[in-house]
């Protein structure tokens, strides 16, 4: 079976589960799902029932695909992802994606929990993604190598725009009026799992991260792809370790304490930003 047929078929599993027509998809990263519980009229898929979607292995995603509504949008919302450390590839990883393009889905907003390199950057803080630099896809662990299936998008891909300008003038403008401190900046998109030495943290800040973690870049490039407009923000869950001299270690329970934090102020920009979508 060709990989678009793939697709097709766990579009139409969830086509025939929902009667709503999605036209937004939300990526909840760790400890960041619980916003799918409050969708209105939802119906939850266990991501297990999907015919080829990833499962996600890792402590704090949920693993379902939820679709209801949400300031007045149908929304699609992943709460957790599969990433390309537990062992699928960059393929696997952006199956979702390719499958909300089929379901209809124009517009993605991704999040993410991320280490703060830019030292000005605290616990809590949320970085909106003006563009990143993705290490392993430009090193050839890409979900666009590959023959190219032209029905899908095109061969070059620019990423110039990777992310949406009117989306990302929303945003600031959500926190702006609530309140709401809003970075904006690059993310690092590294593979993990392991967290960074303080020499790379070092290397990140130097050439350009702000932020960094291990997922994200991946479903942008197979977004901007197919055509889809791209949010994406950052929730600092822990400030990246830069010497050795640091008793200090990274580690997930920090990540997932610190996005309890955070999901409630990320919580109101996406709602926001919903409310009023840039059309
Ligand atoms: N590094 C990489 N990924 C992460 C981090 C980090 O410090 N925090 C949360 N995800």
């Amino acid at each position: 079976m060709c990989q678009r047929e793939e697709y097709r078929r766990a579009a139409e599993f969830i086509r025939g589960r929902i009667n709503l027509q999605p036209s937004i998809g939300l990526v909840l990263g760790s400890g960041l799902g619980a916003l799918a519980d409050t969708l209105a009229r939802r119906t939850v898929l266990p991501y297990a029932d999907i015919p080829g979607w990833p499962q996600s292995t890792v402590v704090g995603h949920h693993g379902n695909l939820v679709i209801g509504e949400l300031e007045g949008q149908v929304v699609a919302a992943q709460q957790g992802r599969a990433h390309f450390y537990e062992g699928y590839t960059p393929q696997q990883v952006t199956f979702p994606i390719r499958v909300m393009k089929e379901l209809g889905i124009h517009s993605l907003i991704l999040t993410n929990a991320a280490g703060g390199v830019n030292p000005s950057y605290r616990v809590g803080d949320l970085m909106l993604l003006e563009d990143h630099i993705n290490l392993p896809g430009l090193a050839g662990a890409n979900p666009l190598m590959g023959p190219n299936d032209d029905q899908l998008g095109e061969r070059f891909v620019g990423l110039a725009q990777a992310y949406d300008r009117a989306l990302r003038l929303r945003a600031l403008e959500v926190a702006r009026e609530r309140n709401i401190p809003l970075h904006s900046g690059v993310y690092f998109g590294l593979s993990g799992p392991a967290f960074e030495t303080p020499a790379e943290i070092r290397m990140i800040r130097a050439l350009g991260g702000d932020t960094v973690g291990m997922s994200t870049v991946h479903e942008v490039l197979v977004a901007r792809h197919a055509g889809m407009r791209v949010m994406a923000c950052s929730g600092v869950t822990n400030v990246a370790i830069d010497t050795v001299e640091s008793d200090l270690e990274t580690n997930h329970l920090e990540v997932l304490e610190a996005a309890e934090i955070i999901a409630p102020r990320l919580t109101a920009i996406l709602k926001g930003v919903l409310r009023n979508f840039p059309t």
